[in-house]
């Protein structure tokens, strides 16, 4: 779905029986740590940097049976109160011309989160029915090994998009844009729609789903679920002068994983909603505002932005994340990703 004239949709335009949501909402800044229970559990610190929001129960061991984050969070940086899960992407980096690197921030989606502490925009979206996520459900996307186009292009949907304001929807591309983006860069990450039905994780963290097939669940993966979706705003504003780019006209950013292309893009996603909180969301067809601050969706319990900004958890690993770095974090546990 690609709303470039952003439309506005209202609950009310669905017709009666047919099922279609999309719920929209901030999630602040929770944590940026060298954590990755999904990829590294029990790896403290792990290879490389993330940026994190949801739950306050993310922790360097997520079991898929002994971690009910519903139970053992006790706020999330989500406006939907009951959802704890936790979504993450890499971190970018600016390069200097003298070789050191500055941490990019994230910052509040311009339509409707400017005042959230950085973080993700999430959705979930569905068109027909679609079954919620099973306690425990985890699932990746992208991959950090990839430095090419057709194997980003494996993944459609995890894009970048050149903002030229808040509102730009158009210019996707599967790279680091190659100019100075005026309004920061926006990273779209899209999950599969379609599960396995049986499995909540799979070696590879992202075999049990699948994308659909000319708009079908494939009979290995009949069961729909819920699109997870999440934009992240990059603030590379305080980088854009031309003057401290490469010389030889590259573009400066680099992923906390050593990747310049941007072609290693990828997302990882644990569920943590309480109870059947997001399955009544959907079922109950919320049609949040894609310019407001507004859900829209009678079901959910919600906190303000303001509120949502102060859940936060402490770093683990003590590291330095904010000077001009000489290195990333974790560079000697990259070997051979730094391409
Ligand atoms: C993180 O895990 C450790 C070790 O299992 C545990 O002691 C701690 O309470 C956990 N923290 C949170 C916030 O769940
Ligand atoms: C490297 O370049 C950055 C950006 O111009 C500057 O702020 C920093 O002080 C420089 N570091 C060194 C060691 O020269």
């Amino acid at each position: 779905m690609h709303w470039s004239s952003l439309v506005l949709a209202a609950a009310a335009l669905v017709p009666a029986g047919v099922h279609s949501a999309q719920l929209r909402f901030s999630c602040a800044q929770l944590v940026v740590d060298r954590l990755d229970p999904i990829v590294n559990p029990g790896q403290n610190p792990s290879p490389h940097l993330h940026q994190v929001v949801g739950g306050n129960a993310f922790n360097v061991t997520m079991d898929h049976e002994a971690h009910d984050m519903a139970s053992t969070a006790t706020c999330t940086s989500c406006v939907p109160l009951e959802d704890f899960s936790n979504y993450w992407t890499a971190v970018l980096f600016f390069k200097a011309r003298n070789g050191t690197y500055k941490r990019v921030s994230t910052v509040g989606n311009g339509l409707g989160y400017s005042n959230s502490n950085g973080g993700q925009t999430v959705y979930y979206l569905s068109s027909g029915k679609v079954t919620a996520f099973k306690p425990g459900f985890r699932m990746t996307v992208g991959n950090p090994a990839y430095r090419t186009q057709a194997e980003a292009k494996q993944n459609p949907a995890l894009q970048f998009t050149c903002l030229d304001s808040p509102m730009t929807r158009s210019g996707y591309r599967y790279d680091f844009p190659t100019a100075p983006c005026k309004a920061g860069i926006m990273v779209t990450v899209r999950f599969p729609t379609c599960w396995d039905g049986k499995n909540v994780d799979s070696p590879d963290h992202q075999s049990h789903v699948a994308y659909p097939q000319n708009k079908k669940c494939p009979s290995t993966h009949p069961v729909a679920i819920p699109e997870v979706f999440y934009e992240t705003y990059w603030d590379t504003r305080p980088f854009n002068n031309k003057a401290d780019w490469p010389a030889d006209g590259s573009q400066p950013f680099v992923w906390s994983f050593g990747d310049k292309t941007g072609y290693g893009n990828h997302g990882d996603y644990v569920f943590g909603w309480k109870g059947d909180a997001l399955q009544r969301a959907l079922d109950a067809n919320c049609q949040s505002d894609l310019l407001s601050d507004k859900v829209n969706c009678p079901t959910l319990k919600l906190q303000s932005i303001a509120d949502s900004n102060k859940c936060t958890v402490q770093r683990r690993v003590k590291e330095d994340l904010d000077s001009w770095l000489k290195e990333l974090p974790g560079a000697s546990m990259m070997s051979g990703m730094s391409k």
